[in-house]
């Protein structure tokens, strides 16, 4: 079987050299896969999350989709898109924020952040969050469910995103699936031995930084940036500890295990960083030349990229348009001419959402209990004396005749033939008690509606 891999970028940046160590390059090495179907795409909706500014947007995604293609992603076999491209996925989304919970984008680890610095600060909590922050992973569920994704490859900050989308998933499997599995539940995968590059100054290279090595700004840019590399004072002649110059682990990287053991010796044996740095600057270029003049060419070419990408958006439309048509009908937003005026099969689920239990008393005695959809007791039977007149009480309460609900206090009886036959549990106030005979008609309703 074929896997599934779909991964977005948020085009708000330039990439550099620790994106395509961490995440380029791992993801087109993983798209050659004979058993692997990808999909790539640009987050662009994402990017708007973050980012009100239309020039830094529109270059951005640019330079991104330049910048795979350059690096060698054949899209003949990948599926590249915008997702912006992609009108279904707007729509997905609305259908996911109808069954995802608040409660928990609430414990969103982006949107507890704000909060928590709003707090901080003494400000109301919610200042300057939008719903988009809010919703941000409703959407990436949308990115994921969209198209079936088996596996997410993710940085770490993003593997509770990931969780929210299988969470998201299961619920709407679960309400609309009819025991089918509308949404295959997505893994994130975190790729241990992929390279996390320091930056010029040793921390994990980010823009947040300022520390990032350019991609494909140029040669001297890059060589420029090499020159900055923090290394110790050590002079040439003296021996240098490769494990902790990360210099070293810039090198190590992109070099092949005979490359880093002589680079390694070298470093050792006195090396000059001056030469060492000039040393990691040529294997850079060796791996990057030809991608650079190949995205220069790409960049004077925006006509020649669009329609790459509108290409690639109609390849993913070919499975999110019927795809939606059914999710569509799953919910019930279905085409009159197609419609059955019986409500039969809804009101059978709520039904079966519904449930009796039935059970021994430590006396001996026969009971039921029957549970609402989230399993919370609404009733509980008088104790029979045996297991028959248990089961025709259970069963005429299930007839759909009409209901004798007697309220007492916060909560109910249900009586049948003169006498109480099940009591709820005392609810904490009369509204929650009204809320629960609600649910109680809804269970016991008649099939016809
Ligand atoms: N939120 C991701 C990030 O910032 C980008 C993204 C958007 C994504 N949709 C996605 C990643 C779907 C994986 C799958 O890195």
């Amino acid at each position: 079987m074929t896997t599934r891999i779909l991964t977005g970028i948020t085009t708000t940046g330039t990439p550099h050299l620790g994106n395509y160590a961490g995440a380029i390059r791992p993801a087109i090495v993983a798209s050659r896969n004979a058993d692997v179907d990808s999909f790539y795409f640009l987050a662009d909706y994402h990017a708007l999350i973050k980012c009100d500014d239309p020039l830094r947007i529109q270059r951005s995604r640019l330079e991104i989709a330049a910048t795979w293609l350059a690096c060698g992603l054949d899209v003949n076999k990948a599926t590249f898109y915008r997702q912006s491209d992609i009108p279904e996925i707007p729509e997905l989304c609305w259908l996911l924020t109808c069954v995802a919970g608040k409660g928990l984008l609430n414990r969103a680890h982006a949107y507890k952040a704000s909060v928590d610095r709003n707090i901080e600060l003494g400000e109301d909590p919610d200042a300057g969050v939008t719903m988009g922050l809010f919703s941000y992973p409703v959407l990436m569920a949308a990115d994921i469910l969209m198209f079936n994704a088996h596996k997410v490859p993710v940085g770490r900050d993003q593997i509770q995103h990931v969780e929210m989308a299988r969470d998201i998933a299961q619920r709407f499997n679960h309400l609309f699936g009819q025991g089918k599995e509308l949404f295959t539940l997505p893994e994130a995968v975190i790729e241990e031995d992929v390279a996390t590059l320091p930056g010029l100054d040793g921390r994990k290279m980010s823009k947040s930084y300022d520390n990032t090595i350019p991609l494909f700004s140029g040669a001297k840019q890059m060589s420029d940036a090499v020159a900055r590399i923090v290394t110790d004072s050590k002079l040439p002649g003296e021996a240098k500890d490769p494990d902790s110059s990360h210099l070293f682990t810039l090198y190590q990287a992109f070099a092949t295990p005979e490359q880093q053991a002589q680079f390694r010796a070298e470093l050792i044996d006195g090396m000059g960083w001056g030469d060492a740095k000039q040393r990691l600057n040529d294997l850079l270029n060796a791996e990057l030349g030809e991608p650079r003049e190949k995205y220069q060419a790409l960049i004077e070419r925006p006509a020649d990229l669009e329609d790459i990408l509108l290409d690639g958006a109609a390849k993913a439309r070919k499975i999110a348009t019927p795809f939606l048509i059914q999710l569509r009908e799953a919910v019930g937003l279905r085409s009159f001419r197609s419609v059955t005026t019986s409500t039969e099969s809804s009101k059978k689920k709520a039904s079966k959402r519904a449930r009796f239990v039935s059970f021994r008393d430590d006396d001996g005695s026969f009971r039921f209990r029957l549970l609402d959809a989230s399993g919370e007791q609404l009733l509980l039977s008088k104790s029979f004396t045996d297991g028959k007149s248990a089961g025709m009480v259970n069963k005429h309460l299930q007839s759909g005749e009409p209901l004798d609900v007697r309220e007492q206090g916060n909560g109910f009886a249900v009586w049948l033939d003169g006498e109480s036959v099940a009591t709820s549990p005392e609810f904490a106030d009369a509204g929650a008690m009204k809320a629960a005979v609600e649910r109680l008609r809804e269970a016991l309703a008649p099939e016809q509606a």
